[in-house]
C-alpha cells in the first residue's frame, strides 16, 4: 500500500482546523501546520500549540500573505488543507498560486466545511460568503489542481449547545424560537467527526475531484425533530415560536454583524433546506458515512446528553 500523504494545514490553529490537524496526526499522516510567529507566542493559542506538539505535529513558520513561505511549506508535503476563516477566504487565491508554483500537490482541500456553496439559496450576507467560496472552487478547477471540497454542514458545537438560539448560553427550557416552519432537514456534525472523515478522504481515490458530503443519517433532522428530541431528554414540552420566512428576511435586514450572518445562514439551512434539498449525484459527490461505515460518529441524540 502507498504510504500516507504528508499534509500541510493552513489555518490549522483555528476553530475547525485544530480538530482536523488532530485527526491527521492520530491517523498517522506526517502533519505540518503553517503558523505565524504571533500565533506561536499567543497565550490564547498555547493549549492548541501544546496539544499539537504532543501529537508530533511539525510547525512551519509562514504566512498566507508571504508567497515564498507558502511555496516552501507546500514543497514539503503532498496534500494541502486550508481551514482559514471568514476574513481570509477570498485570499485563498494565494494558496492556489503557491500550489501551482510548488508543482507537487496531489490534492487541495480549500476552506469549505459548511453548505455546498454551489447548491445554496441564500440571501445576503450569507450569499456573498458562499459566493466567495464558490469562486475559489472555480479558480482551483481552472488551474487543474486536484481537489476535494468537504461539505460538513453544521458544526455541532456552533448550534446544538443552544439549539440555535442566538445569544443564549444553554439550550432552552421554556420557549424555543424556530426559523420557518421547522420542517426542512438540517445536519449537525461533531467537530472531531468532521476531522476524521476529512482525513479519511485525503488518500481516497473516490473523493478525488468530488464534494465529500458529511450527511450521517442520525444527524439529519429538522428543527422540529431537534426540539422534540430535546423535550424528551428534559421531560418537558417547550413553547414553540415560529418565525415565518417573511419576518426572518426582515430581521436579517435589520440585524447587524454577526447576527445578520447567523440569521442568513439559518435562513438558507432551516427555511430553504440547503443542507438536504438535493440528491448527491455520483458525478459530483460522495457521502462520508457511506464511504466509511466503520467510523462511529457521534449522533445528535448522544451529543445533547451533555446539556441535560
Ligand atoms: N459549518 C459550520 O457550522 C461553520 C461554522 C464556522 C465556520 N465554518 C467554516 O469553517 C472554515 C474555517 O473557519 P474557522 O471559524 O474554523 O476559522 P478561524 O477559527 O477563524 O481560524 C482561522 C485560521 O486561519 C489562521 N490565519 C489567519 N490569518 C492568517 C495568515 N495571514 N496566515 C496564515 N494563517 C492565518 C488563523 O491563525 P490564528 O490561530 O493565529 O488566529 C487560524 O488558524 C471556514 O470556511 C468557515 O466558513 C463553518
Amino acid at each position: 500500500m502507498a504510504s500516507k500523504s504528508k499534509i500541510l494545514f493552513i489555518g490549522g490553529t483555528g476553530y475547525i482546523g485544530k480538530f482536523i490537524v488532530e485527526a491527521s496526526a492520530k491517523a498517522g499522516h506526517s502533519t505540518y501546520v503553517l503558523v505565524r510567529e504571533t500565533t506561536l507566542s499567543n497565550p490564547a493559542k498555547s493549549k492548541v500549540i501544546e496539544n499539537f506538539k504532543a501529537l508530533g505535529v511539525n510547525f512551519v513558520l509562514g504566512d498566507l500573505y508571504n508567497h515564498e513561505s507558502l511555496v516552501k511549506a507546500i514543497k514539503q508535503v503532498d496534500v494541502v488543507i486550508s481551514t482559514v476563516g471568514h476574513a481570509q477566504l477570498a485570499d485563498q487565491g494565494k494558496i492556489i498560486a503557491a500550489i501551482k508554483k510548488a508543482g507537487n500537490v496531489k490534492r487541495f482541500f480549500p476552506s469549505e466545511f459548511g453548505n455546498d456553496v454551489d447548491r445554496v439559496h441564500a440571501v445576503e450576507p450569507a450569499k456573498s460568503a458562499f459566493e466567495t467560496k464558490a469562486k475559489i472552487r472555480r479558480a482551483v478547477e481552472a488551474e487543474g489542481i486536484p481537489y476535494t471540497y468537504v461539505s460538513s454542514n453544521f458544526f455541532a458545537g456552533y448550534f446544538l449547545p443552544t439549539l440555535n438560539q442566538p445569544g443564549a448560553s444553554s439550550p432552552p427550557r421554556d420557549k424555543v424560537v424556530i426559523l420557518g416552519d421547522g420542517n426542512p432537514k438540517a445536519i449537525f456534525n461533531k467537530e472531531d467527526d468532521i476531522g476524521t472523515y476529512t482525513i479519511r478522504a485525503v488518500d481516497d481515490p473516490r473523493t478525488l475531484n468530488k464534494v465529500l458530503y458529511i450527511r450521517p443519517p442520525a444527524n439529519t433532522i429538522s428543527f422540529n425533530e431537534l426540539v422534540s428530541l430535546w423535550e424528551k431528554k428534559i421531560g418537558k414540552t417547550l413553547e414553540r415560536i415560529y418565525v415565518p420566512e417573511e419576518q426572518l428576511l426582515k430581521n436579517i435586514q435589520e440585524a447587524v454583524v454577526p447576527l445578520n450572518v447567523i440569521l442568513s445562514i439559518g435562513h438558507s439551512v432551516f427555511v430553504k433546506g440547503d443542507h438536504t434539498n438535493f440528491e448527491i449525484e455520483p458525478s459530483f459527490g460522495v457521502e462520508a458515512t457511506a464511504l466509511y461505515p466503520d467510523v462511529k460518529y457521534t449522533t445528535v441524540e448522544e451529543y445533547l446528553n451533555q446539556f441535560v
